[in-house]
């Protein structure tokens, strides 16, 4: 295991423990905020306007996972109906991301799909797109068979993600292919165990160009998600080099992290889509983009003594 493995596996186990947890949830609000566009849809939307204005597209998302009742289900499913339509009226560019298990799929699969079903047909309504996050690989398949159903009823403004760490990722990448669904491309957030997932970097890099070139070479509209320009420049010289329009992919990094490089990007006339998170639900995802660089932690250091 390389030193960047070893962090990250480190930073997560630490995340998870209760009394981090706990302190982190009462100091750490003003040092999560660098990676949070605010807690309120108002907030955000004028976030997405001040991107929008510099070439940048977006995809919200409205905080929460994990939750422990159906009804908090219930609650984002019309938090996400209301940020649909908060988006259409506010006219800026942006689709939105949600989490599966933020709609219930570890409780109730089916509660989850109606629920999800709810928000995918809210957005068909505003010709909107919604990202269906990947989360950890119990709910792989789940996650894969909801896209799949909602395709097959016709609602095709839905798609994935698919984390290029996962052993099992060529298959479905073939399988998601030939239902041509929109899919975002990334290395893989979660900790998982060397039976279901690559352990070292440079396999899951292999894994992660090779799903893209299927993309790629498909013609199958994708996204790119990753800060890594070993991963970005090569995409950029494979679309180069086998006329591959600009127009046939996108780039997506999160909110907070190399935005002036999101910026330049967009002037050399790609498409890049920020991934901007609000709300108030903000330990889990902050604790994984501490964990996925040692930088990022030393930011937030950093800003402790500002
Ligand atoms: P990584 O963190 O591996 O860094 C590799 C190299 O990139 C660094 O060594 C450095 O050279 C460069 N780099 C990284 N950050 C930089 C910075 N801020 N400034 C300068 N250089 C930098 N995961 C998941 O499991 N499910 C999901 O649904 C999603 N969704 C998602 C959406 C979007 C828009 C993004 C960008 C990412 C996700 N992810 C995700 C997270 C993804 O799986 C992965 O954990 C992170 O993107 C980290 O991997 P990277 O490839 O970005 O670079």
């Amino acid at each position: 295991m390389d030193r960047t493995e070893l962090y990250r596996k480190v930073l997560l186990s630490i995340a998870g423990n209760k009394l981090v947890e706990k302190l982190s949830l009462k100091y750490g609000k003003k040092l999560a905020g660098k990676f949070i566009a605010g807690d309120t849809l108002a907030e955000a939307l004028a976030e997405i306007e001040k991107l929008n204005g510099k070439g940048i597209m977006v995809t919200l998302d409205h905080l929460g996972e994990g939750i422990k009742a159906l009804s908090e289900a219930s609650g984002y499913k019309e938090e996400y109906i209301r940020l649909i339509d908060g988006i259409a009226e506010r006219g800026v560019n942006s689709n939105v991301s949600l989490k599966p298990t933020q709609m219930g799929l570890a409780l109730d699969p089916e509660a989850c799909y109606n629920n999800i079903r709810a928000v995918v047909s809210q957005a068909a309504k505003h010709n909107n797109f919604v990202r269906i996050d990947m989360e950890d690989s119990p709910f792989t398949q789940a996650t894969i068979d909801i896209v799949l159903r909602l395709h097959a009823e016709g609602l095709t403004n839905v798609g994935t993600v698919i984390q290029a760490y996962l052993f099992r990722t060529e298959d479905d990448v073939k399988k998601l292919i030939e239902t041509k669904v929109n899919l975002r491309l990334v290395k893989g957030a979660y900790k998982e165990p060397g039976s279901v997932a690559y352990q070292q970097m440079s396999e899951v890099i292999e894994n992660y160009k090779k799903i893209i070139r299927m993309h790629l070479d498909q013609g199958v509209y994708t996204a790119i998600a990753s800060h890594d320009d070993r991963v970005i420049n090569w995409v950029k010289e494979y679309a180069s080099q086998n006329g591959i329009s600009k127009d046939a992919f996108e780039f997506q990094m999160l909110y907070g992290l190399r935005m002036n490089d999101q910026e330049l990007l967009a002037k050399e006339g790609y498409r890049i889509r920020c991934y901007m998170p609000y709300g108030t639900m903000w330990y889990p995802y902050y604790t994984r983009r501490l964990a996925e660089k040692p930088a990022n932690l030393w930011m937030v250091v950093k800003n402790m003594f500002k």
